[in-house]
């Protein structure tokens, strides 16, 4: 690996040990009031909220390891379940915009219980439930941060419905994530996937973002040896799917 580079990813790796303290210490402060002092509802709420982007953070920090590891073709196979890596992964993103939706979630017991309360929130999850619990044999982590960066767009482009779909195929796990929004002309759909290109939307989106989640998801996709097709148009909203052999 080149020096410069390797310098970047070891200051990234270096700040996961202060972020792993700040988010400790705040989570002292949240749980052990007996022994640290009780706290009022507006100091809990800007502590909690400091715990979120502490979280956003440590993902970020991981997710950037991650695409290095990545490109050194380095791969690391776990087993986990379609139910793990959909329900840890909307967790993971409600909790930043839409708290309640995302303990709705931990409340879930079964595959139907969280079907409904998804459609409730505009998300809805299709998935055979005999495929729910089955293991996979797959890099769990970059088939979260694909998952996790679709998912992301979605719900920032999205107007009212957000379509998940998971699936087996031959020798195949296919991820599906669609939207309701305003689409991407087909002259756009591969400069999207270009590190630092977006497309200039009409409508203001408060999280601008930085262009990179799509790049990541390709380096990942090609890492895996899978494939991303993307059907969308103008004011059409936008499925992208992808294919990942195991
Ligand atoms: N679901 C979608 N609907 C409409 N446009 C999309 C969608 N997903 C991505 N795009 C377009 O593709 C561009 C690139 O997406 P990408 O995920 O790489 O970056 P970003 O979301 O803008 O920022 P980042 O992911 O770095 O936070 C977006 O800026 C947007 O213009
Ligand atoms: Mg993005």
């Amino acid at each position: 690996m080149e020096r410069n580079r390797i310098k970047f990813e070891f200051l990234v790796h270096d700040l996961k040990v202060p972020l792993a303290v700040i988010e400790a210490g705040i989570l002292s402060l949240l749980q052990k009031q007996d022994k640290y002092g009780e706290l009022n509802d507006k100091q809990i709420k800007i502590l909690e909220r400091a715990l979120r982007n502490t979280i956003v953070t440590r993902t970020l920090v991981n997710d950037a390891l991650e695409l290095g590891r990545s490109s050194q073709g380095i791969m690391n196979k776990s087993t986990f379940t379609p139910a793990q890596l959909v329900e840890q992964t909307l967790i993971e993103v409600l909790d930043l915009t839409d708290h309640s939706t995302a303990d709705a979630i931990k409340e879930c017991k079964a595959l139907a219980d969280l079907k409904t309360c998804l459609a409730e929130h505009g998300l809805f999850l299709e998935i055979d439930e005999t495929f729910w619990a089955r293991d996979l044999y797959l890099d769990e982590s970059k088939v979260k941060q694909i998952f996790r960066n679709l998912l992301i767009n979605a719900l920032k482009y999205k107007k009212n419905r957000v379509l998940l779909k998971i699936a087996r195929g031959e020798g195949c796990l296919f991820i599906t994530v669609g939207d309701d929004g305003e689409g991407i002309p087909s002259g756009y759909h591969k400069k999207i996937f270009e590190c630092y290109f977006q497309m200039d939307m009409k409508t203001d989106h408060c999280v601008r973002g930085h262009g990179l989640g799509l790049a990541g998801v390709q380096v990942l996709l090609e890492d895996m040896g899978g494939e991303l097709f993307l059907e969308s148009d103008t004011g059409k909203g936008a499925t992208f799917s992808v294919k990942i052999p195991w």
